[in-house]
């Protein structure tokens, strides 16, 4: 029988997560298309990485754009409806934790249409993150869960998800540096336009709802960070995601030591991140790729979905409040990184593709 699978995904994260995966389809001449929520639409947050990854263009973008969850939510549900309706594909592919993946999810699954959910099983355990809502529905819809670990896998188990569901395939997020980490690295030359050295500067995201939609939360963050500029006497540059950036206006911080930049490309980012003395983050992706690469990271939130790092020791959660903060990256300046990444082998995207063309044939 022959199958044809549906790309779904809409943000940063799901088209670098994704791009092993849709590589693979065209490898083996699988009937697939891809199906762009439009969640991200900034070039800088969307087409950047179709183009840098050489990724065959969406056959369709429902064109969602920013508006609360409900009205986000809904607006795709409706969008990516129609679009399985009109394609029937056999299989919906999708990554993460957003709304697009949650509307993806639930468009298809009432449309008998199957789920392949890939990274399934993380949980911060934080309801009030809305990624952990989109998290713990998207698994209990799923047909498929690709769990990035076996942490994740015994997380899925323990809430009753059978364990023919659940295939253990690494994260797809090793594929993407694995395929791409070199040329950073020897073609970058980001460094040298920011005037800056390799190990003489620190690496800043945020931009999780709970951390800069409270002013208070972000005015903190913001104090821990020109103080570890002041501590430690290094330059701190921060990628800005247009959500921080809004709400710093709003509320009118204005950080004093911290260099801010906009949003770069995946190649970019990767110079950035693998040649950083360490990286303070709130992103998912971010706490991920350091441990792959064996860059220190401090985590500014109270939680982690990705507990691997932290056990690993590449990682540690350090909270919101300047002193914790300053404490954490004393901390992991001076610990060894020499880790073991437990995310894989760079193969995430080739297993999940088999798996899922197996089910179908057989
Ligand atoms: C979303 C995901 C989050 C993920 C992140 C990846 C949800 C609930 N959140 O958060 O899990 O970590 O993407 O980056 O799905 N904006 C632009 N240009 C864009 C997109 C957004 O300027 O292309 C601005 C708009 O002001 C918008 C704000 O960013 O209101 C937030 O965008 P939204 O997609 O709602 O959430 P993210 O913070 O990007
Ligand atoms: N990233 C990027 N450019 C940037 C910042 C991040 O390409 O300026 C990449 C980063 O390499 C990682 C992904 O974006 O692969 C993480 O996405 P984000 O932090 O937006 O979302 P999360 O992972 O938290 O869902």
């Amino acid at each position: 029988m022959k199958m044809k699978v549906a790309v779904v995904l809409g943000t940063r994260p799901e088209i670098i997560k994704m791009a092993s995966i849709i590589r693979q389809l065209g490898k083996r001449q699988v009937d697939y298309f891809i199906l762009h929520t439009g969640q991200h639409y900034s070039y800088y947050l969307a087409q950047v990485f179709f183009d840098q990854l050489k990724l065959p263009p969406a056959k369709y973008n429902v064109a969602t754009g920013s508006s609360s969850h409900a009205r986000q939510t809904a607006k795709m549900l409706i969008g990516v409806e129609e679009i399985l309706q009109k394609e029937s594909p056999d299989i919906v592919l999708i990554e993460g934790d957003t709304n697009s993946v949650l509307a993806a999810a639930l468009a298809a699954t009432k449309l008998f249409i199957k789920v392949g959910h890939v990274e399934a099983g993380l949980r911060s355990y934080d309801r009030r993150m809305p990624e952990e809502i989109n998290r713990i529905l998207v698994d209990h819809c799923s047909d498929y869960l690709f769990a990035p670990t076996h942490m994740a896998k015994t997380i899925l188990l323990s809430e009753g998800i059978p364990e023919n569901k659940v295939f253990v395939t690494g994260n797809t997020i090793v594929d993407a540096v694995y395929q791409h980490v070199e040329i950073a690295r020897q073609q970058g030359n980001f460094l040298g336009t920011l005037g800056i050295k390799p190990k003489e500067y620190f690496l800043v995201t945020l931009h999780r709802q709970e951390t800069v939609d409270d002013p208070v939360v972000f005015a903190s963050v913001l104090r821990g960070l020109d103080e570890v500029a002041a501590k430690f006497c290094l330059p701190v540059i921060y990628s800005i995601h247009p959500r921080s950036r809004r709400r710093m206006n709003q509320f009118n911080l204005k950080p004093r030591d911290i260099k801010l930049i906009p949003p770069v490309d995946f190649l970019t980012f990767l110079e950035l991140e693998s040649k950083a003395r360490l990286v303070l983050t709130d992103s998912g992706g971010v706490q991920e790729e350091t441990c792959i690469l064996g860059v220190p990271c401090v985590t500014i939130r109270n939680n982690t979905e990705r507990p691997e790092t932290v056990e690993v020791g590449s990682n540690i959660v350090a909270g919101t409040s300047p002193d914790r903060i300053i404490e954490c990256v004393t901390i992991m300046l001076g610990r060894r990184t020499d880790w073991q990444n437990p995310f894989g082998d760079g193969r995430a995207g080739e297993r999940i593709v088999s798996i899922i063309t197996e089910v179908s044939n057989g």
